[in-house]
């Protein structure tokens, strides 16, 4: 896959260890209650790390903070050793942080093509109305391009067959994939998956595993997975940060952490 448009991913030095994402001590406070209490983890390049723990944790939060939706009261959030706890969430997405929601949302009136591709950042082209009703040169390449770019997220989740169905009409785990390629289409450097598999089948859940390790492998995409589904977490993941009540209380490879006494106490039981 080429890696061409606005989102493109940034050749790293080879050998740099610095992580894409770092979380440092970040604590979110929601009157009394503190959601996310002092939480500090990394998310490398390239890396499928997963983010789990029992209901209320703290998960969906940090995620929030990640993405710009809330403030954390301390702790700081680097993306490729840049601070960015202060930029609005519109700055991180073009910087290419992008998410689902536990709760599916496409637009229910468009299609399943154009959710896909109303998602997908303008490149640019210029020249307003004159330029579409002249049909300049360049600007139909850029359309051509930002078509076959929706007609392969299309065709990656499974979705090119019902491409014209409108997306409100579709089951719920059709809606996840639409959701996913729409965070996928413009090539993130991050994704952030909010429990994907709620909802869906094994097979579904099996072809999402899928995407996963292609966006992983084809775009280098870094990805940050809560699940509640622990054998699909381990499945895909590298390493596995485990949160209860806000705080980390575990971190390690899928076999460290189903032996942590602390997180089968917690959550595994
Ligand atoms: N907007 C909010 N206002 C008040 N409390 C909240 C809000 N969002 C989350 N919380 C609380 O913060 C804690 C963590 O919630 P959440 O991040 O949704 O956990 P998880 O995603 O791990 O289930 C819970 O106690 C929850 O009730
Ligand atoms: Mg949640």
């Amino acid at each position: 896959m080429s890696t061409e448009g606005a989102t493109a991913v940034a050749e790293r030095p080879a050998g740099s260890d610095q992580p894409l994402l770092a979380v440092e001590g970040v604590t979110v406070r929601f009157g009394g209650v503190v959601a996310v209490d002092n939480v500090s983890m990394s998310v490398p390049s390239g890396q499928v790390r997963g983010l789990i723990g029992p209901n209320g944790a703290g998960k969906t939060t940090l995620f929030d903070s990640i993405t710009g939706v809330n403030t954390p009261a301390a702790g700081s959030i680097q993306l490729e050793g840049a601070d960015i706890t202060d930029r609005p969430a519109t700055w991180r997405a073009r910087q290419g942080i992008r998410r689902t929601f536990q709760r599916q949302q496409p637009f229910g009136w468009l299609s399943v093509a154009d959710n896909v591709l109303s998602a997908l950042e303008w490149e640019g082209g210029g020249g307003g109305i004159a330029a579409d009703l002249v049909g300049w040169p360049a600007r139909r390449r850029i359309e051509a391009r930002r078509r076959q770019r929706v007609g392969e997220v299309l065709e990656l989740c499974g979705l090119t067959d019902i491409s014209d169905t409108p997306a409100g009409e579709l089951p719920i785990a059709r809606a996840r994939m639409v959701e996913l390629g729409r965070a996928i289409v413009s090539r993130p450097k991050l994704l952030l998956l909010d429990e994907p598999t709620s909802g869906i089948e094994h097979d579904e859940a099996d072809q999402l595993g899928e995407i996963i390790q292609t966006i992983r492998s084809e775009d280098q995409c870094s990805v940050l997975l809560v699940e509640h589904d622990v054998a699909f977490v381990m499945a895909q993941c590298d390493l596995i940060t485990v949160l209860n009540l806000g705080q980390v209380i575990g971190e390690g490879s899928p076999e460290e952490v189903r032996n942590n006494s602390a997180v089968r106490d917690a959550y595994l039981g």
